[in-house]
């Protein structure tokens, strides 16, 4: 559990909140480059970290990132016109350039003061690996976007999706950590011969109560998961990585890798960025095709939305009597499963009213390093991962081992932990 107070240091992102704060020292991935793709197209509203925002893509391709209104007489700039380098506010033509500046003020005598004066709210934008990318700190502290592998694969490596979840990301991540609910949540009972290491696999079947060990890292920690299994332990070691990523181990060797960004829309919702991918094979026609149909990894949108198919004003289509045959929770779909509970404790869950189990071990440990990171900067001592990119070539990753060893007690694992060769962050 978590006293109200933590609760709110824990879950409240908005401007001069302390985690707010936190989290804009890090770059922020806001939109797929794809959503936003041609020059003077129609602008897209983005809300994040609690701040209206309009994202425009100007004549020359540069992304803008300004305040949603105009600082005339606030009307949204959604509205606008995107021509000649610029959006232009279509109550009295003011005209704004992706750096915030005003370029025309047609409503005022020429040679108006007002235009040098006035300026609208602007983010910096970089475009990385498909993804559009923010800075919303201070002046002068921008550090680096993070080296993430799955960032620097050929496009036919990876597939990308973004979605909203409609509950606050510290939620959604709590979901993504905690290895103990796959035995339940993701079980189905008809697929006995699946793999052994599959989400529906035996070895979730078998060892229902993983023990944890949880590592400290520079970036956030490593959450192992350690399963006994026919004589020997199945380990599984997850990442969390701030201010809010997750790195989920394939289920196989060779199998796709997962990496999902948890982004603050608001402090009820928030974007969810995911990749799969495979470091050094292209997707396989199925894999895509499962991953277009919902059946793991990603979920089945709305057509035209950020939003969920299956999603809390249908009861996520529950089936009961799929629940009683397929699914053991009556929900198709991992994650659409994963988001009906994340969802259902409501948009900020009270973590006071928690009775929290040893399965809970890798929430805490998360719960208590943001908690711990917030307050440092509140103390004036900066997060040393904002500014290492390298320091997030790392992977998440599954192995079995004897029963004696620690995952980190073999090399092998090691090795496979970090991506290589580490490349100099992107954000040069
Ligand atoms: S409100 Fe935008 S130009 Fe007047
Ligand atoms: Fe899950």
């Amino acid at each position: 559990m978590l006293s109200p107070a933590d609760n709110e240091l824990l879950t409240r992102t908005g401007p001069g909140t302390p985690m707010g704060e936190f989290v804009r020292r890090f770059w922020v991935p806001f939109l797929l480059s794809r959503e936003l793709i041609e020059p003077d197209g129609p602008p897209r509203r983005v809300t994040l970290l609690g701040e209206k925002l309009v994202a425009f893509r100007d004549s020359a391709g540069r992304v803008g990132l300004l305040d949603e209104h105009c600082p005339h007489r606030l009307a949204s700039l959604f509205f606008g016109r995107n021509e000649e380098c610029g959006l232009r506010c279509i109550y009295h033509g003011w005209k704004f350039d992706v750096s915030g500046a005003c370029v025309e003020l047609p409503s005022e005598p020429a040679g108006s003061p007002l235009q040098r004066k006035v300026r609208i709210k602007s983010y910096p934008v970089r475009e990385i690996g498909g993804v559009l990318w923010t800075f919303m700190g201070p002046e002068g502290a921008a550090g680096e976007i993070p080296a993430f592998e799955c960032l620097s694969v050929p496009e036919s490596h990876r597939f990308v999706s973004q979605w909203m979840q409609e509950c606050n990301n510290i939620q959604a991540i709590e979901g993504e950590i905690d290895s103990a609910h796959v035995s339940f949540l993701h079980r189905r009972f008809d697929k006995q011969n699946a793999p052994k290491t599959s989400i529906v696999g035996e070895y979730f079947r078998s060892d229902t109560a993983p023990s944890w060990r949880i590592d400290p890292t520079p970036y956030g920690l490593v959450a192992a998961a350690r399963r006994g299994v026919d004589g020997q332990a199945y380990w599984r070691m997850n990442q969390f990585l701030f201010p809010f990523y997750t790195m989920i181990a394939p289920s196989h060797v060779g199998g796709t890798m997962t990496t999902r960004m948890w982004v603050p829309r608001d402090d009820e919702s928030c974007w969810v960025i995911c990749f799969s991918y495979c470091p050094d094979r292209p997707l396989t026609e199925q894999e895509v095709a499962n991953f277009r149909a919902g059946e793991n990894s990603h979920p089945v949108l709305i057509p035209g939305t950020m939003r969920q198919r299956a999603n809390r004003d249908n009861d996520y289509l529950i089936d009961r009597t799929l629940q009683r045959t397929t699914f053991y929770s009556g929900i198709a779909g991992v994650r659409a499963q994963d988001t009906a509970m994340t969802e259902s404790m409501g948009g900020i869950v009270d973590r006071s009213l928690e009775h929290l189990g040893t399965s809970d071990i890798a929430i805490i440990a998360m719960r208590k390093a943001m908690l711990a990171a917030a307050r440092k900067l509140s103390a004036g001592e900066a997060p040393v991962a904002a500014r290492g990119g390298s320091l997030y070539a790392v992977r998440s990753w599954s192995a079995m081992l004897p029963a004696h060893l620690a995952y980190d007690e073999d090399p092998a694992v090691i090795r496979a932990m970090r991506t290589a060769p580490i490349e100099a962050s992107a954000a040069e």
